[in-house]
């Protein structure tokens, strides 16, 4: 095992609770040869022999006697150097390593498969929540049309409070620091670099295309104010930052994929509005099943551990019977969609001067950039008036610009809310 940290003791410690019970499912023991870690003295949560304990992560992984490693220290590197000798040298590997799985996967897909080993990484994803397998498996005999994920824990809780206790989005994540729910630095959560991470690998397998974290167009939840949830609450919706991967039709007519993170407005009757807290869940629409959701912890020491548990006992079944599972499926090939081309629709509150004339001059200018209407409802503030405009599907590009002309718009005082709208059927 590389790493022992959150995940990787708890993967330790269920190794040893339940290491009769893993030996009768996989038909043979599991022993843990050897942990590498940076620090020999740190403190760990379990006990780990000091026999076991290396800074050698090179050594261990190029050992004649090791079938199995598990890569749980994070990051690139060395991560990646370390999952492609322990495969050179004829290891299976798991991993819960989202960042590299979603920079360089297909490096590591090549190898395994240069290798004939098992390259398995359920805990990447919605950490206990069985999402991968069954996109991988489950899923395989049909078509994936739309994943719509909420994939990051910590935006979640965040945008839960908001909601909730009607909290700005600094004291909502102050509290989520408190309770252990965000990082001291909170960068790579409520920017979205997590999540894109995560939806580059979800687009990959719902799609059989390689899709990078530099494919995804990703907005994080720090401009989310306490007035877009509110908006959101009058419409009957909340926000939530959705990881979002979708097929979709390209410019010459061919089926592209549209791949994002972003916070959005979904309906409260939608089954991703009663994710709450810290948990994540995953909503997959495919053309024979129809609607799928997954729901679970999506992180944490114990449930991340879980799913590379389960990924564990599936490799050392494959090796005993010398057998490799499915690997890497990009046949199809899909190019991503530029973010300006995709098809969405926005929410959009702007307070205008409150005279004649107002709604159709504000109407104009979606019509000017071709972006129709679905709703418009208005409301009287003395002098001023709020509108607040859904908009039926239209290119992103086309929506930005909308907005952009409202804003320069005599009659608007503000453009108070901007933001997508998914989930929702078109009427
Ligand atoms: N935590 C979660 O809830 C969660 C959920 C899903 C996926 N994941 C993924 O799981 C992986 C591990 O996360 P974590 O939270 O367990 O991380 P962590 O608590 O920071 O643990 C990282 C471990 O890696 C070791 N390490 C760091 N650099 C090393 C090096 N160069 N050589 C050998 N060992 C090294 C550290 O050693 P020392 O202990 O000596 O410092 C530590 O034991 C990441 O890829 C993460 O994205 C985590």
């Amino acid at each position: 095992m590389l790493g022992c940290g959150s995940v990787g003791s708890q993967v330790v410690r269920l190794l040893a609770e339940q290491a009769d019970d893993l030996a009768a499912r996989i038909g043979a023991p599991v022993e843990l040869v050897g942990v590498a870690v940076r620090r020999l003295d740190a403190p760990r949560e379990v006990d780990v022999p000091a026999t076991l304990l290396t800074t050698d992560a090179a050594a261990l992984v190029a050992r004649d006697d090791v079938d199995v490693v598990i890569e749980v220290i994070g990051g690139i590197e060395p991560a990646r150097s370390l999952i492609l000798s322990a495969l050179e040298h004829g290891a299976s590997v798991v991993t819960a390593n989202k960042a590299l799985l979603a920079e360089d996967g297909a490096t590591l897909f090549e190898a395994a498969e240069k290798a004939g080993r098992d390259l398995y990484y359920e805990a990447a994803v919605a950490g206990a929540i069985p999402i991968l397998r069954p996109l991988r498996e489950s899923l395989a005999g049909d078509k994936v049309t739309r994943v719509l994920g909420i994939v990051n824990g910590t935006t979640n809780f965040i945008l839960d409070k908001m909601d909730t206790a009607g909290s700005g989005f600094g004291d909502a994540l102050e509290e989520a620091q408190a309770l252990g729910y965000a990082e001291a630095d909170p960068t790579a959560d409520v920017e979205g670099f997590d999540a894109a991470a995560k939806a580059a690998i979800l687009a990959s397998l719902a799609f059989h295309s390689r899709v990078t974290a530099a494919d995804v167009h990703r907005e994080g939840i720090t401009d989310v104010s306490a007035g877009d949830v509110r908006s959101a609450r009058e419409m009957g919706s909340v926000v939530k930052l959705l990881a979002i991967a979708e097929l979709r039709t390209d410019a010459d007519g061919e089926e592209a994929v549209s791949v994002r993170v972003h916070p959005a407005m979904i309906p409260r009757s939608h089954p991703l509005a009663s994710v709450r807290e810290a948990y994540n869940a995953v909503f997959v629409e495919s053309e024979a099943a129809g609607q799928l959701m997954f729901y679970g912890p999506g992180a944490g020491g114990s449930p991340t551990a879980s799913a590379v548990l389960g990924d564990l006992v599936t490799v050392a079944r494959n090796h005993r019977q010398g057998t490799r599972g499915v690997g890497e499926s990009a046949y199809a090939d899909r190019a991503v969609l530029p973010m300006g081309e995709t098809r969405t629709r926005y929410h959009v509150a702007i307070d205008v001067d409150d005279r004649a004339g107002v709604l159709a001059a504000v109407a104009h200018a979606f019509a000017e950039h071709g972006v129709s209407i679905q709703t418009v409802r208005q409301e009287g503030r003395g002098n001023d008036a709020q509108l607040v405009v859904v908009s039926h599907e239209a290119t992103d590009a086309a929506l930005a610009a909308t907005v952009e002309r409202l804003r320069g718009m005599e009659i608007v005082r503000e453009v108070t809310s901007v933001m997508r709208v998914e989930g929702a059927e078109e009427q």
